[in-house]
This record gives C-alpha cells, structure tokens and sequence, in this order.
C-alpha cells in the first residue's frame, strides 16, 4: 500500500489513488472510533470484515440497478472504486428508535416508528456532524433540490433492499448511514452511493434475541465487537478466511 499515493485518511478507511484514472483503492483499517474520535481502539480483523461485508452489499445493490462507486475487491483489505464527488452529508435512514433519535426525542429504544425517517448531518468534524434539514442544504448548496430528491430516492431504496437482506438472515435493521457522491461519465452526472455500508454504519439487531451486531457494542463498551461483525458476515453467507 506504500506505493500508492495516498488521497484521504478517514477514521476507519484509507483513500489512494487507483491504477487507473478516475478510479481509488479504498483500504479498511482496523481502527474503531466513537464520540466524533474521543474513544479510539484498534480491533484486529474488522477492517478485513467490513470490506467483505460492503463488498456484499454494494455487489447486490449494483446488481439490482441501484448505482454505487463499488468496482471489485482487490484483497483482503482494500476495494478499488470509482472516484467520485463527494456531497459533504451523512444520510441516516431509521426504521427504529435508537441511538440519537431516542435521546433528542425521549422515545423508548426499540419502538418501531410509524415510517421510515430520512435525517442528514453535514460532514464537519470540527462541528461535530450537526443535523441539517433539507432548507440548509439546498440553501447552502450543498446538493440541489433535484439532487436532494435523487438522494432521499436512492436512500429509500437501500433501505428496502437492506431491510429485506437482514430480515432473511435473522437481523433487523434498525437504521444506518450513507454517503453518496457525484459520478461524472462523459456530460452525465448522477447521484452514486459511496463510501461503505457494514456493521459500523447500521444498528443491526438479532430479530430473536434483541442482540447488538454492530458498532454500539464498541460504543457501550459491550465487548464482543469483531465476533458480532463476524456472526453478521457469516449469516450473510460470506466466507471470510484469515488474513
Ligand atoms: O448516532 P445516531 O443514532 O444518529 O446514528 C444513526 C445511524 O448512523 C447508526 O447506524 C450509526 O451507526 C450511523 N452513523 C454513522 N456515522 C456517524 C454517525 C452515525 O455510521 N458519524
């Protein structure tokens, strides 16, 4: 990985440049943040599990039409993709209550709520990630009302697709967060989700025994955090062999 120009450094992922133009090598680290980085742990082997979990998820949704920057796993820790613009949101999709919803709202975790509800975050860091409403978006612009529409569509549709996956291995998404960027092929542009969508980015439940398979188990310090990513690939039917 030396070899390559490096684009971006995330918390839990690494940019470089691709072999080709236009495209990037997105590489997994191991590193687990929380509290906007205030808590920082190294997991060994999460990184290796959220690639194959993401490379599932974004090969299905390709598959289906649903448009991402995902081209092919390269190895066991990096993905090549396609560059893409990226819109400075974090999109969430809740189906339940949990996390921040039920603190801002006083709600009880776990209640079901009465549709599914689309929140954005500006990506600031220094900001901590404040919610935004659709006026600031378009009014700052951040994303065009035509844009917006295309985000809150695509968002839907991930949603339903990931909604259906989880329920039939016995999980029940309970929200998650996407990033999505700006594709230009030739004169066109279109709305494509990018980044990645694993157990670090959704609140993944055991339908039966209400278990956390994700990254709240980090967050309160539930212990078990690798073993619960890994029970989540291997009910989604991926083999993931040792590093
Ligand atoms: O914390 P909150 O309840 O707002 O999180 C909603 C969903 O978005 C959770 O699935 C969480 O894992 C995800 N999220 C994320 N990255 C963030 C904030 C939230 O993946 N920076």
């Amino acid at each position: 990985m030396n070899r390559r120009r490096r684009i971006y450094e995330g918390k839990a992922k690494i940019l470089f440049e691709g072999p080709e133009p236009g495209t990037l090598v997105q590489y997994f680290k191991d590193d687990a943040t929380a509290g906007n980085g205030a808590k920082h742990e190294v997991m060994d082997g999460k990184g290796v599990l959220n690639n194959r979990i993401s490379e599932f998820v974004f090969s299905k949704l390709n598959a289906l039409g649903i448009p991402t920057h995902f081209i092919r796993r390269i190895n066991m820790r990096e993905q090549l993709i396609k560059e893409v613009e990226i819109i400075p949101l974090e999109i969430i999709v809740r189906n339940v209550a949990a996390g921040s919803l039920v603190k801002r709202l006083g709600l009880e975790p776990g209640t079901q709520l009465p549709r599914s509800i689309i929140e954005f975050c500006y990506k600031d860091d220094a900001l901590g990630d404040p919610m935004v409403s659709e006026e600031h978006i378009t009014a700052f612009g951040w994303a065009t009302p035509q844009e917006l529409d295309d985000i809150m569509s695509l968002a839907i549709r991930v949603n339903d697709f990931l909604s259906g996956l989880f329920m039939g291995v016995g999980i029940q998404l309970v929200d998650f967060k996407i990033e999505v960027g700006r594709l230009y092929e030739g004169d066109l542009m279109r709305i494509v989700l990018a980044d990645e969508i694993s157990p670090d980015s959704c609140r993944l439940w055991d339908t039966k025994t209400r278990n956390k398979l994700d990254k709240d188990r980090f967050r309160e310090d539930l212990g078990g955090v690798v073993d619960a990513y890994r029970e989540v690939a291997q009910r989604l039917g991926i083999l993931v062999e040792a590093e």
